[in-house]
This record gives C-alpha cells, structure tokens and sequence, in this order.
C-alpha cells in the first residue's frame, strides 16, 4: 500500500452525514491531545493533512481519509473538560454512534494513550467497549520520545495494572517525533489488507 497516496475525503460534524461504509475502514480514537492526528500524518508522510493543533479539542468532526481502498477515521478526541455539555454531547455521539454502527467495514481500532500518564476513565471505558463488542483492536502507546528508559519502563509495568488485559493486547509505542513505532502499524495495516 503505497500511504504517500492519502487523500482527505471529507469531515462530518453529525452521525446523519456519515454515508454507509463501502470500504474497509481504520479508525483512530483517543483523548483530545493524546496525537491521533499526528501520527495519521505521520503514517501519510505529511505535514498537516489530519489538523494538529496545541489547542485540545482542534478536531471535532470525525474526518475521512483515503488510501487506495481503505478508509482512515480520524475520531474526534474525547475527555477535553473545557468544552460545554452540549458539545461534549455531540462528540460523544459521533464516536459512540461510529463505534456502535456494526454494519460498517470496521477493521481495526488504533486506540490511543499517551504513555506519559494513566489511562483516563474514558481511556478505560473506551478499551472495555471494544472489549465487550469483540471490536478489533491494538493501542498505541503516544509521545514516547517525551520519557526516559527508567521513566519508560515503569510506566510499561504500571499499564499492566491500569489497563484490563494489558498484556493480552497487541501494544506499539510510538513517537510522531522520532518514527518510532510508525513502521508498526504500516506493517499491521498491510497485513489485515492482504488477508
Ligand atoms: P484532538 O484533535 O484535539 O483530538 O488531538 P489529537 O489527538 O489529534 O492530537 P494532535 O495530533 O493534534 O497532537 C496534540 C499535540 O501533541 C500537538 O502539539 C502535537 O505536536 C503533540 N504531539 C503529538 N504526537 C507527539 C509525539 O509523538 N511526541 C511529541 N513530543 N509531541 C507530540
Ligand atoms: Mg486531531
């Protein structure tokens, strides 16, 4: 798959606009901030096709990329506490109604956690939705070039305990920053397309 081929498709604001799935599709879901669009970037080798901003909450809409016949899902981030009720409403139904179309050609979640920090509860809530919908997915772990090895492994240690079945999960560190990682998740990509 040749990712430097990456198109944006689209951005939709409301469940009602996402038009049925015809394609196979990825999807990336995490925090406000955690880098879903960055590291989309960074798998497309570009600058700034999927928005990165320091401002949390930038993405709001889930956004559609292409690549060949795959769909990239760029989830808005959730978890950003200075947002209204309302809006957080709406992200919520974009991502839980997404997440709950099972008629979709849904063939993987990259769910996203920062490894600097525990796992939020909307972290935890989300991992065990996936869980329970049998949903395939792997987590990557976000801004690993921010820790130090000492720093790094204890944060490994301590997800074993703060996520459910840490270590039954397929897990890739990642840095948009370094590659780490990026060469991973192509791989991964790669490998579900061909099956
Ligand atoms: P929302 O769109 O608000 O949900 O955020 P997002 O998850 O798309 O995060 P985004 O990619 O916009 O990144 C948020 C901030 O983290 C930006 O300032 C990025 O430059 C920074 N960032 C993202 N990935 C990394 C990384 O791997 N390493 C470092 N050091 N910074 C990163
Ligand atoms: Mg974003």
């Amino acid at each position: 798959m040749n990712f430097n081929k990456a198109e944006f498709i689209t951005s939709y604001g409301k469940l009602s606009q996402i038009p049925e799935s015809d394609r196979p599709e990825f999807a990336f879901s995490g925090r406000s901030n955690v880098g879903k669009s960055s590291l989309i970037n960074k798998i497309f080798n570009r600058k700034n096709m999927a928005r990165v901003s320091s401002v949390p909450g930038k993405t709001v809409t889930i956004n559609f990329f292409s690549v060949e016949d795959v769909y990239f899902v760029d989830l808005p981030g959730y978890g950003y506490a200075n947002v209204s009720k309302g809006e957080k409403k709406g992200w919520g139904d974009l991502i839980g109604g997404y997440l709950a179309d099972f008629d979709r050609d849904l063939e993987l979640v990259f769910q996203l956690i920062d490894m600097r920090h525990a796992p939020s509860k909307d972290d935890i809530q989300m991992i065990n939705y996936l869980i329970d919908n049998e949903i395939p997915f792997v987590i990557v772990l976000t801004k690993a070039d921010k820790l130090k090895p000492t720093a790094r492994k204890e944060r490994m240690e301590a997800f074993k305990d703060e996520i459910p079945y840490f270590e039954d999960i397929h897990c890739i560190p990642f840095s948009a920053v370094t590659g780490e990682g990026v060469d991973d998740l192509k791989a991964i990509i790669e490998e579900i397309r061909e099956d």
